[in-house]
């Protein structure tokens, strides 16, 4: 039996349940492709599944299983059905519902992978961004619906999810994008390359931001700053509650500041979302490939090898992160 390897969560817990092994080779199905992975994206959604948040949700993975949700590598096998990939391609890879991610053969449905040939873009940096670029181009236009002209306000505007965000919103015609991060990051944002007007901090948004409002709010971060976000928006602006990075899940919205502000809250997550809208998928990975070769999705990429796994979690709980982590499976020693 061919064996590939993996870093595998061994049961729900701290970062040390991450343990490199060696698993069966997967072989792709109908309508499948499967992947020789250089790069893997570590994800916020990745350490609250480790630490076992989701565990009683139907359809959740359960130890021992292979984390990981974005992959980069190049294409190895095709299976029956799939047209338009050459193995050997350089490809990458957008959140499929499962798992498997931290691996070095990931198995992925066609219709959520796109060639990067041409595009120029590094495997690390196309793994980073490209993912959520996609999805951040699905939530402005499907979600938040985002006009030309249009001002956008970005939560946590270094993080993971969001970085992809300016990028997209420039290359849809946005006039201005502002980002907000925590007193800690204000020395990062002032050296980011990433497309915002300016990133102000999110602990004194009254001041930093004088009586500026948006059109759309996009906010993984959720929390007091959610509400506190409410009164950021002009009347028919939209607040895109994506993500939950503050922890906060007992956080609630008054309905009636809604009415008071003739405001709009939607969600928007992309495991919910794409599955049931698939026709969005492909023009938004185009839109992404685009936006990061045109050089929008510049954050930070720190790459770590499979064995630092435990590490790169660990430095996601601590905060001790520039931009993104990435697991790549070319360090074998
Ligand atoms: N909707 C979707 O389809 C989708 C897709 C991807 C991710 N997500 C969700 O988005 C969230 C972020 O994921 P990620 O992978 O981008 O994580 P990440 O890279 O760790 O980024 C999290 C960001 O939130 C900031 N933050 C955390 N707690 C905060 C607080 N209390 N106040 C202000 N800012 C705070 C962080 O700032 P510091 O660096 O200062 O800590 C960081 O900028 C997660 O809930 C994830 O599940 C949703």
């Amino acid at each position: 039996m061919i064996l590939m390897r993996a870093v595998q969560a061994t049961s729900f817990g701290a970062p040390s349940v991450l343990t490199v092994t060696e698993l069966p080779d997967p072989v792709p199905g109908p309508g499948e492709i499967a992947i020789d992975v250089t790069h893997s994206a570590v994800g916020l959604v990745d350490v609250l599944m480790r630490r076992g948040v989701f565990k009683d949700q139907p359809g959740m993975p359960q130890p021992p299983y292979v984390p990981g949700l974005e992959v980069a590598g190049t294409v190895r096998a095709i299976g029956a059905g799939v047209t338009g990939f050459t193995p050997g391609e350089p490809v990458v890879s957008m959140s499929a519902a499962g798992t498997g991610g931290y691996a070095s053969v990931y198995v992925a449905p066609a219709a959520l992978v796109v060639s990067t040939a041409g595009y120029g873009i590094e495997p690390g940096l196309a793994v980073s961004v490209v993912p959520n670029a996609a999805m951040a181009h699905v939530a402005l236009t499907q979600v938040a619906h985002l006009a030309e002209g249009e001002s956008v306000l970005v939560h946590g505007a270094l993080g993971g999810f969001s970085a992809a965000f300016p990028g997209i919103a420039r290359q849809l015609g946005a006039s201005r994008v502002v980002g907000t991060v925590r007193t800690g990051k204000l020395a990062a944002a002032a050296d980011t390359r990433l497309p915002y007007d300016k990133i102000v901090d999110s602990a004194d948004l009254s001041t930093a931001l004088a009586d500026e409002k948006f059109d759309v709010v996009i906010d993984p971060v959720g929390g007091q700053l959610r509400t506190r976000s409410l009164s950021l928006l002009r009347p028919g602006g939209r607040l895109i509650a994506a993500g939950n990075a503050s922890d906060d899940w007992t956080h609630q919205i008054d309905s009636n500041q809604l009415w008071l502000g003739s405001v709009t809250i939607s969600g928007f997550n992309a495991g919910a979302f794409l599955p049931t809208h698939p026709q969005h998928i492909r023009p938004a990975l185009r839109a992404a490939l685009t936006a990061v070769a045109a050089g929008l999705g510049e954050t930070v990429v720190d790459v770590l090898p499979f064995r630092e796994a435990a590490i790169a979690h660990q430095r996601m709980e601590d905060r001790t992160l520039r931009g993104r982590l990435v697991l790549t499976s070319a360090d074998r020693s």
